[in-house]
C-alpha cells in the first residue's frame, strides 16, 4: 500500500508518499480502506522527533480515520467488509489501509461524508474527556477556552454550548474570534493583543471562571490561575507554550483549585473504548443530528501532506484539516 512516511525527523519536506506493507489485523481488529484521515498538532511533533509513538504502534502518522472495513479479524465484532467506519486509532491513518480495533470502529452517520467523519474522532474525545469527564463543565457555568481556533476548541466550543455553559475564548485574530462566536463562544479576547487575564477580570466583573481549557501551559500558568473563581478547575491538554514553571502555590491552596492534566493517545485500550462508548451515548447522536458539526477548515490529498503540515504549522487552520486518501 502507499503511506506517507518519514526517513528522519525534521520538516514538512521529510514527508513522502512511498510504498509500505499492508498492515495486517489481529483477531480484535479490522483492517480498513482509509478514504480520509486528518491532522493533529501530535502529528507534527512526532514529524519533528518530538512525540514517539508509544511501544506497538507503526510510525506511520495518523491518529484517526474514515473508511471502509475491508477484513475482519477472527472475532469480527460484528463489523462486516463493505462498512463505513471512523474512529481513533494510536498510528498509522496516513495511509491506504490502517487496522483499527473492532471495538473503536464506530458506523458512519447516514449522509456524512468519509472527510466529516475523519475530522471527528480526536478533538471531540479529547474536548469530550477534558471538558467533561475531568472539568465537570457544568450549565450556567464560565468556561475560558485558549487556542479556540484549533481543532480540539471548535468541538469544544459546541460541546460547551449545547449544555448551556458561558463560553469565553482566546485567539490570535479578531477573524478567528469572530468565528468562534459564531459557533457558540459568548466573546473572545485576542491574546497577540491584550492581556487575557485583564480582560477576564473585565468580562466576568472580577468573579472569574469555574473552568479553563488550557493547551499553552507554562506561558499561562500565573494569568490562569488568576482568572479561576475560588474551587475553580483547570485543565492542562496541551503544552505549546512551554513545559516549566515557577509556581505560586499559595494561590493554588487559598483558592481552592484544582488542576488536572490529560492524554490521549498513551492511554490504554480499556481507557480509549470507555472514551469512544461514552462518546457515542452522549456526543454521536448529535453530531448525527446536525446539532453541532465537525469543522473542516481544508482538504489536501495525502499525498500532499507536506504542505498540509505547513499549513498547520503557520496556523493558518480554523478547525480541521483533513487528508483525503
Ligand atoms: N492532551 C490531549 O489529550 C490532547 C489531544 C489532542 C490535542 N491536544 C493538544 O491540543 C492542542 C490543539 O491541538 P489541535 O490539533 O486541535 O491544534 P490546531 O488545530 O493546530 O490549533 C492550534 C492553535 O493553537 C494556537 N497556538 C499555537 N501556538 C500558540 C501559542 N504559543 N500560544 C497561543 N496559541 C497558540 C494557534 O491559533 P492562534 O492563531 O489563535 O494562535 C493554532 O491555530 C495542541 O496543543 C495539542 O497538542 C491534546
Amino acid at each position: 500500500m502507499q503511506a506517507i512516511t518519514a526517513s528522519t525527523p525534521g520538516g514538512p519536506e521529510v514527508l513522502r508518499l512511498s510504498t509500505v506493507p499492508d498492515p495486517i489485523p489481529t483477531a480484535e481488529q479490522v483492517l480498513v480502506r482509509v478514504r480520509a484521515t486528518a491532522l493533529n498538532r501530535a502529528d507534527v511533533m512526532q514529524r519533528l522527533g518530538q512525540y514517539p509513538p508509544p511501544p506497538g504502534e507503526s510510525n506511520i502518522l495518523g491518529l484517526e480515520l474514515a473508511g471502509e472495513v475491508e477484513a475482519v479479524g477472527a472475532a469480527g465484532n460484528g463489523l462486516a467488509p463493505g462498512e463505513r467506519v471512523f474512529g481513533l486509532v494510536g498510528s498509522g491513518g496516513y495511509a491506504e489501509k490502517a487496522v483499527i480495533d473492532a471495538r473503536m470502529a464506530m458506523p458512519i452517520p447516514a449522509g456524512w461524508s468519509f472527510a466529516q467523519a475523519a475530522a471527528v474522532p480526536e478533538v471531540f474525545f479529547t474536548a469530550q474527556e477534558t471538558l467533561f469527564t475531568l472539568g465537570d463543565l457544568q450549565e450556567g457555568e464560565t468556561v475560558l477556552i485558549h487556542a479556540a481556533a484549533s481543532g480540539v476548541d471548535t468541538a469544544g466550543i459546541q460541546m460547551a454550548r449545547e449544555i448551556g455553559a458561558r463560553i469565553l475564548v482566546t485567539a490570535g485574530s479578531a477573524e478567528k474570534i469572530q468565528r468562534c462566536v459564531a459557533l457558540g463562544a459568548t466573546a473572545g479576547c485576542n491574546y497577540k493583543e491584550q492581556d487575557f487575564a485583564e480582560w477576564v477580570k473585565e468580562v466576568t466583573n472580577g468573579q472569574g471562571v469555574e473552568v479553563i481549557e488550557d493547551f499553552i501551559g507554562a506561558a499561562y500558568w500565573d494569568r490562569n490561575l488568576r482568572s479561576l473563581k475560588a474551587g475553580g478547575r483547570l485543565v492542562l491538554v496541551g503544552l505549546m507554550g512551554g513545559v516549566k514553571i515557577e509556581a505560586n502555590l499559595g494561590l493554588l491552596m487559598t483558592k481552592r483549585l484544582q488542576i488536572f492534566g490529560s492524554v490521549l493517545r498513551s492511554r490504554s485500550l480499556a481507557d480509549k473504548i470507555a472514551i469512544t462508548q461514552r462518546f457515542r451515548a452522549k456526543w454521536l447522536p448529535l453530531l448525527a443530528a446536525g446539532r453541532i458539526k465537525p469543522v473542516i477548515d481544508r482538504v489536501f490529498p495525502l499525498a500532499q501532506a507536506a504542505d498540509a503540515h505547513r499549513y498547520m504549522e503557520e496556523n493558518r487552520n480554523f478547525g480541521k484539516i483533513i487528508l483525503e486518501v
